[in-house]
């Protein structure tokens, strides 16, 4: 067999480690474990970058919870922050339950602010977010997630479930990708 293309070919250089994210996923883990271990939480993935972050989470926690997905995005940063667009809503019931929205990369921050808007009106009994990225340097409303796994500076990544058009998501690690397949896209 002739020798295939790779994403990694792609990419310019390397973010955030296979290490790196270990290390972070150990820390996650034990928060979460303290915080909500024995509260029975559902955890609430915000498809679908979340998909490799989450598989990954959740094997590090031993105690009962329950997984549950959301498809949405936020109209953009022309509208009112708060406008959501729901593509497919939990199956479960959150009224009375602890919670934790997981997302993959908190950005300008108005997804996962209108998300936890939406789901707190549903009565949970407690509400928390927790992202495997976070890009302060990219908000454009007042939010922090709970659990934060890296910072990282304002570039545009891809890997560990992140794409660019659909790609990249199988990548072990997160990186940057060469400028000149991203330069149209924000960064
Ligand atoms: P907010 O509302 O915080 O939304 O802007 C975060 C969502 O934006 C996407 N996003 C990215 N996706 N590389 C990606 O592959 C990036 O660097 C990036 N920054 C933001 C992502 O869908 C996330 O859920």
């Amino acid at each position: 067999m002739g020798s295939r293309p790779s994403p990694r070919d792609d990419i310019e250089r390397i973010l955030v480690t296979e290490q790196q994210l270990e290390a972070a996923l150990d820390r996650l883990a034990e928060s979460l474990t303290r915080e909500v271990g024995g509260a029975d939480p559902i955890l609430i993935g915000v498809l679908g970058g979340v998909f490799v972050f989450l598989a990954d989470l959740v094997r590090r926690l031993d105690f009962a919870l329950e997984v549950d997905f959301i498809d949405a995005e936020s109209y953009g940063e022309d509208t009112e922050a708060g406008e959501l667009k729901i593509m497919k809503d939990v199956d479960c019931e959150i009224r009375g339950r602890h919670v934790v929205i997981v997302d993959d990369i908190l950005d300008t921050g108005q997804t996962l602010s209108a998300l936890v808007r939406m789901l707190q009106e549903r009565g949970p009994a407690s509400l928390r977010t927790c992202v495997l990225l976070d890009k302060p340097a990219r908000r454009v409303i007042e939010f922090e997630a709970d659990y934060v796994g890296v910072r990282i500076p304002n570039v545009f990544v891809v890997g560990y479930g992140l794409d660019f058009a659909q790609r990249y998501r199988n990548l072990p690690f997160v990186g940057v990708l060469r400028p000149e397949l991203y330069d149209k896209r924000r960064t």
